[in-house]
């Protein structure tokens, strides 16, 4: 079988050497020429999250984004970056009825051309991963603040404090691991735990307001980019601001992700409450 690009996508296998030797650098992205920007940034891994929702679509949370809006967006992003491993959301309800409806779900993301689907939940999403990833498809955990669950958190709250919470969460990520997930978005946690998981896990562990302990980092690229208004997390860093240039901009953040600068103490969370 030959392939027809002349610069060969990354794969699972080779994220796995990186990651050996540096930490991975991972940017969300909904469109062709971002993608194109990014890539040739040296950007490992490309995110369609659902959080297009908010930062291209506008609304105030992602949970009315739909597997079509994923899929459109994937297929964007995939004709953009020729290089870059591409992961797509599983937007809310597209997975949570169970393992069929997922896999059926995911095929639709596969065949609009990403590598991998993240799906957000714990412990109790490991039968939907262990099915997905027996049929081939590769799997993302996300754990932590999971933006679909919103309303069940009570807002955007860092997860996992206090030890039954931190023992829950830990739980969640070796259950998801033993199921076959390949990848794992940490998401708002403190760090002592976020760390803990990171350095207890095989898989690959990406961390969003985390631990620099993770296998690599994940940002927003409007964050990144200062885009937006409104109250912005503590994980966020505008990389823009000074830069000079989009790329100068995206640069600096694969590089101070690569080395292990970024996330510095300023951008995670305390154990306790405030920090
Ligand atoms: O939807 C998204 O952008 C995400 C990242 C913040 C990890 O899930």
């Amino acid at each position: 079988m030959s392939t027809h690009s002349a610069t060969p996508r990354l794969t699972l296998h080779d994220l796995r050497k990186f990651a050996a030797s540096r930490k991975l650098a991972m940017l969300t992205c909904y469109d062709a020429s971002f993608a194109a920007t990014l890539d040739a940034c040296g950007v490992d891994i490309l995110l369609i999250g659902d959080s297009l929702g908010m930062v291209v679509q506008g609304h105030d949370s992602t949970l009315p984004v739909t597997v079509a809006d994923v899929a459109y967006h994937t297929a964007a992003v995939a004709r953009g970056a020729a290089r870059a491993f591409i992961v797509a959301d599983m937007p809310f309800g597209s997975f949570q009825l169970g393992p069929e409806q997922a896999f059926a779900n995911a095929v639709t993301l596969m065949q609009a051309g990403c590598q991998m689907v993240k799906i957000e939940g714990g412990a109790e999403m490991a039968a939907t991963v262990e099915f997905m990833v027996r049929r081939g498809i590769p799997v993302c955990a996300h754990v932590g603040l999971t933006p679909q669950s919103v309303n069940v958190f009570g807002g955007y709250r860092v997860q996992g404090r206090g030890a039954e919470a931190a023992q829950r969460l830990l739980g969640d990520a070796r259950a998801l691991q033993d199921a076959g997930a390949a990848m794992m978005v940490i998401e708002a946690t403190p760090e002592p735990l976020a760390r803990r998981i990171a350095e207890s896990m095989q898989l690959i562990t990406i961390g969003i307001g985390a631990s620099v302990a993770c296998s690599g980092q994940v940002l927003v690229l409007h964050d990144l980019l200062g885009a937006g208004v409104g109250r912005r997390p503590r994980f966020v860093k505008n990389f823009l601001a000074g830069a000079g240039s989009l790329e100068a901009a995206v640069r600096a953040y694969v590089a101070d992700v690569q080395a292990g600068r970024f996330p510095g103490p300023e951008h995670v969370y305390a154990e306790a409450a405030g920090g």
